[in-house]
């Protein structure tokens, strides 16, 4: 036989158990306007200035410091005026940075049919799928196979492609300068391919002329 208080002590063990189960219930379902409960803080709250803060250990009161003139980020030096502006000395340069093959082609070819295409046109002569003059486009880009582009530097048509022209976007953001290189070969190649002549054509391939 059991003492007498073991019962009580089992009910009102169970009654204070349940009520704690309830309380974590409720405190894990319920909305509240108070951050919980911090028991071990740990790391959660540190003095230290946030973005935009004032600091009145600087002279301009700034707590973001200014970078030093002349920091350039780890892989972002962009050394070589000719790859990374298309330039040589002050002038656009006429020659491309790097040999030019089909593998360079070939790349140009798909990165300005998802880039310039919508545009300029798979063509280039500047009637893309997105300018309807139907419907009053204001926004005509330029045909490629005018002459003012066609004798165009090949630099300045990269810093066109990197920075943009008047009313169009620039595509450095977007484009990293290889494939800006492989756009250009392409658009050379293009406004080649609109001013051919028979003796561009290999002898071997003739027949499918005539
Ligand atoms: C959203 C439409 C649009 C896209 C996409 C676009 N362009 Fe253009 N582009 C234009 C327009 C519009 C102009 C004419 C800008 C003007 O005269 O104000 C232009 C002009 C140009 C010119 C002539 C600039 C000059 O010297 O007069 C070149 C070259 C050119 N684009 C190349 C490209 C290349 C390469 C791409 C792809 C990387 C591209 N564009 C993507 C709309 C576009």
């Amino acid at each position: 036989m059991a003492p007498k208080w073991v019962w009580p002590v089992i009910v009102l063990g169970a009654l204070v158990s349940a009520a704690i189960l309830g309380l974590a219930i409720n405190a894990r379902m319920s909305k509240h306007t108070q951050p919980r409960m911090d028991f071990i803080p740990g790391m959660d709250h540190q003095q230290k200035y946030l973005p935009q803060a004032a600091n009145p250990a600087f002279a301009d009161g700034r707590a973001m410091r200014p970078v030093a003139p002349g920091t350039v980020a780890r892989g972002e030096l962009k050394a070589g005026d000719h790859f990374y502006r298309g330039r040589i000395g002050n002038a656009w340069a006429e020659e491309f940075p790097m040999d030019l093959d089909r593998e360079l082609l070939e790349r140009g070819q798909d990165r300005y049919n998802i880039y310039c295409a919508t545009c300029h046109g798979y063509s280039g002569y500047g009637n893309g799928m997105s300018v309807s003059t139907e419907a009053g486009s204001v926004l005509i880009p330029s045909n490629y196979h005018d002459q003012r582009l066609r004798s165009e530097p090949v630099g300045s048509l990269f810093n066109t492609i990197t920075n943009g022209a008047r009313s169009m976007a620039a595509y450095a953001p977007q484009i990293p300068e290889r494939d800006r290189w492989a756009i250009a070969a392409y658009i050379r190649a293009l406004q080649r391919s609109r001013q051919a002549f028979p003796d561009d054509v290999p002898d071997d391939k003739k027949d499918a002329l005539r």
